[in-house]
Order: C-alpha cells, then structure tokens, then sequence
C-alpha cells in the first residue's frame, strides 16, 4: 500500500506493534468510535484497511494520533469498525487522508460500500463532507413483560444451535439481508460463544431461520440481537415461532423487559415485533455509508 507523508504526518498500514497506541487511543481521544459487533479492535490488524496516523514529535520520535479500520465480514460491504483521532488534531483533514488510503483496497477487494454507524454522534460534522450519505436509521423496539399471543402449532422445531451450524446461517443471512447487514459464518461463532440464547428453527430437518439474544442492561432484561428467516420461507409463521420461542426462554429466566434493533425500513420486523407487543421507541440512530 503506498503512504500517504507531508513533511511531518504519515498514513501507513497498522501492526501489531501499534496495538499499544490504537488502544491508548481509544480510551483517552475525544473522538472515538468501535463499530457494535462481536469483534475487538486487534482483530483487524493486519488487513489492509487498518490504516493509522503518526506526526514526528521533537527528536525525531513518530506517534499515533489516529487510526481507522475498515472491514468487510462478509463482503460486498465493509463497516467502519475502528476510529480514533486525538485531541488538538483536524479530524476531517485526518479522516480523508486514512479513507484516502483505505478506499482503493476496499474498491479492489470488490467492496461496494462502506457503512459508518456510529452510536455516538461525532462523526456526522465530518463524514458527510467526504461523500457519506444517511442510508437508514436504527431505531430500538421494547417490550414489558414476556407474553406470547396464541400461535397456530405448524411444525416448526426449535432446538439450540451448535457452532458447527454456523456457515449454514451465514447462507440465510446471504438471502435474507440487504449486504451491509449480513452476518458471515466467522462473525456468526463470534456472536455464538458470546450470546446467551442461540437457537434455530427446522422444519423437515431444514435449518429455516435462527435467533440470539444478549443479556440487557441488567439480569431481569434480554436484548434479542438478531431474528433472520430464510428468504423463500416468510410469511409462514417461522419468526413468530421463533420470538416465541425467544420470550418464552426469557420468562424462564425471570426477564420482565426485553428490547431489539431494527432498521426503520424493515417494516416486516417492525410488523412482527408490535404483534408480539413490542412498542417502538422514539430514538433513532443514523447510518451512513459511503458509495465505492
Ligand atoms: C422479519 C422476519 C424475521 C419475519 O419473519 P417471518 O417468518 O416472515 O414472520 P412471520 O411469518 O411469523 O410473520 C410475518 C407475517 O406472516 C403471517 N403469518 C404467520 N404465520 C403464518 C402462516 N402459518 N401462514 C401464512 N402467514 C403467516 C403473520 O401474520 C405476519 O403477517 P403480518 O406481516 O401482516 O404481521 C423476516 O422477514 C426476516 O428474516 N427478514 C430479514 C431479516 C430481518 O430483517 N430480520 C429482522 C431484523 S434483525
């Protein structure tokens, strides 16, 4: 990758020996951003789209003042999953110089978009300068209590998922999710040994869709993280099984309020959690992205 250098700041490639510094960073810089998933920051060193910043101090000495990481799992889209950029700096001048390396990696590695999604709000001053636009926004649905309303019984077997299930969920993700938000096989184990409910839907012996779910902001809540139904089998009742199946493990826990994601557009989850007696809330967060 060629670097980027004025007469005292540079753009370069990541490593392991930055580990120190991206981590310093990220605790103490005012802007600083870790994109929401199963992954730690280090695990993108290494990959192209790691990039950091340094400037010369006196006696020659380099040091970090920013980096970016950009990854795709799985592509054709990447998330910003990394960025940090120091006090007393120019974060948009920096942003551009770190994008400016990154893009054309992403762009050869068949990457169309980069989505930014920040869940706190620095960001946006910035970002729309260097090309992103609003794609969606994520808004929050949130349930008291854990009642189930009466499903048809249709077949549909729920049973807990093994890792080994995991690259056959990745291929529903495939059907099911616009690129941006698809889950691979790897981020999938991730979630897998780090959720607290992880279970799928058969019919047939067919794996039709699956769910996971988090522990909330304390022992009596559940944040259910992610509902995905095989993209041929909709509209069948397999999600409504599911989120039953989903709130009755919560009621056995002792879980009296849960809460979930969802994009504002997907109206047919929004559809399913409000017959399940979810209410939406009012707070939105905004996604970006960037066209490559
Ligand atoms: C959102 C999602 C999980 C819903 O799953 P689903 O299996 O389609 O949901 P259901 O079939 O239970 O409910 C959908 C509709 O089918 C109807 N339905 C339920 N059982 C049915 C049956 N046996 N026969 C026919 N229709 C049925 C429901 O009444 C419901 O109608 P409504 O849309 O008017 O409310 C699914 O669309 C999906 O995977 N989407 C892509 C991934 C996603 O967006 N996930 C959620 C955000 S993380």
């Amino acid at each position: 990758m060629e670097i980027a250098r004025s007469s005292e700041l540079s753009v370069r490639p990541a490593t392991d020996d930055d580990k120190g510094a991206i981590y310093r960073l990220l605790q103490i810089a005012p802007y600083h951003h870790i994109h929401v998933d199963w992954h730690v920051p280090v695990d993108w060193l290494g990959t192209p789209g790691f990039v950091v910043s340094e400037i010369s101090e006196s006696g020659g000495e380099r040091a970090v003042i920013a980096c970016l990481a950009a990854a795709a799992d799985p592509p054709p889209a990447a998330w910003v999953r990394v960025a940090a950029i120091q006090s007393g700096q120019q974060p948009q001048s920096l942003l551009k110089l770190m994008l400016q390396q990154v893009v054309p990696y992403l762009r050869d590695s068949g990457i169309r978009e980069l989505g930014w999604f920040p869940v706190r709000l620095w960001p946006e001053q910035w970002i729309m300068n260097l090309g992103f636009r609003q794609v969606n926004r994520i808004v929050t649905f949130f349930k008291e209590g854990t009642e189930i309303p009466s499903l048809p019984d249709n077949g549909i077997e729920i049973r807990n998922a093994e890792v080994t299930d995991m690259s056959e969920l990745a291929a529903l993700e495939e059907e099911a999710f616009h690129p941006l938000w698809r889950h691979s096989a790897q981020g999938l184990r991730l979630a897998f040994w780090q959720s607290q409910s992880f279970k799928l839907a058969e019919i047939g012996g067919r794996i039709v869709g699956f769910y996971y779910s988090v522990e909330g902001i304390n022992r009596e809540s559940a944040h259910l993280v992610r509902i995905t139904v095989a993209r041929g089998l909709q509209n069948q009742g397999i999600g409504s099984a599911l989120m039953a199946s989903a709130l009755d493990s919560f009621r056995r826990r002792g879980v009296r309020q849960v809460t979930l994601n969802t994009q504002v557009d997907n109206v047919s989850s929004h559809r399913l959690y409000q017959r399940f007696g979810f209410r939406r809330m009012e707070d939105e967060l905004p996604v970006w992205a960037l066209e490559l």
